[in-house]
């Protein structure tokens, strides 16, 4: 099937990650609506809330309606705040859970009839990260909801496989985006941090929106034909390296 039939939606596309698998989808030559809370004019947006069962439903249900099919889900909108496992507040807890994982469930139910229909096949690609399977601190709940990315990955692979429908997810490293800048906010010299962190990646930098976009286009498109139930770390080798001491390394 080719790039240009495809009809593809993408959570949280209106800024890095996100955008940067949205421009790729679009230059491969698919057709791409960004679902996100905050609307963007670089491709067809409209204005969802992954948390919301009732705005991932109209969601799919637009897109169908405008353009008669719906062929590659991309699970990237997600958030990240910095809170202890000891002083966890039970709502923020929950809003984490609700965005980055209940929305890729949600996301993934709501849409799979309508991938289940398309003769090439749908494709599912969601956002992991490496602290699905590591935890930097004070990260309990993101880590917890990567970890259940990878897993419903694997489920939905198991489930939907028999619809012709195949569900990866990419578990990206440190990626420059404002989901972080936090972290290295928190030192006044932001030059020094990025410099630091580029030091522990065998591949020497951090790593660009583009460089989890192209694996996301691959895995969304035909030519990962075979693959499914996978969760393919894109991180420069940073978590291949065990870390020495600092005395050695
Ligand atoms: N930046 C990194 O280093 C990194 C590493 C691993 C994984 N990730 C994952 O990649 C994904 C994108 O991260 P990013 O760095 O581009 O973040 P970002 O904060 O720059 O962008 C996130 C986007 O998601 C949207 N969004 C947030 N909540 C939403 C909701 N409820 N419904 C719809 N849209 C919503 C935001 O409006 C924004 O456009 C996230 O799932 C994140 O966990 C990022």
């Amino acid at each position: 099937m080719s790039w240009s039939e495809k009809v593809a939606l993408v959570t949280g596309g209106a800024q890095s990650i996100g955008a940067a698998i949205a421009d790729g989808l679009a230059a491969a030559g698919a057709t791409v609506v960004v679902g996100d809370l905050n609307p963007t004019d670089a491709h067809e947006s409209l204005t969802l809330d992954v948390s919301d069962e009732a705005s991932v439903e109209a969601a799919v249900a637009q897109v169908v309606d405008t353009h008669g099919r719906l062929d590659i889900v991309v699970n990237n909108a997600g958030i990240m705040f910095e809170e202890s496992v000891a002083d966890h507040d039970r709502a923020t807890w929950d809003r984490m859970l609700a965005i980055n994982l209940t929305g890729p469930m949600l996301l993934t139910k709501h849409a799979a009839a309508h991938l289940a229909k398309n003769n090439g096949g749908g494709s599912i690609v969601n956002v992991g990260s490496i602290e699905g399977d590591r935890c930097n601190p004070h990260h309990a709940a993101y880590a917890a909801t990567k970890s259940g990315v990878h897993g419903l990955t694997r489920a939905t692979a198991i489930d939907l496989g028999p619809m012709n429908i195949r569900c990866n997810a990419v578990a990206p490293g440190w990626i420059d985006t404002p989901l972080n800048a936090s972290y290295v906010d928190s030192h006044p010299d932001r030059e020094l941090v990025i410099d630091e962190l580029a030091k522990l990646h065998p591949i020497g930098r951090v790593g660009a929106p583009s460089d989890v976009a192209d694996v996301v286009v691959w895995l969304a498109g035909d030519e990962s034909r075979f693959v499914t139930g996978q969760v393919i770390t894109i991180d420069g080798g940073r978590t291949v390296r065990p870390p020495l001491p600092g005395i050695l390394s």
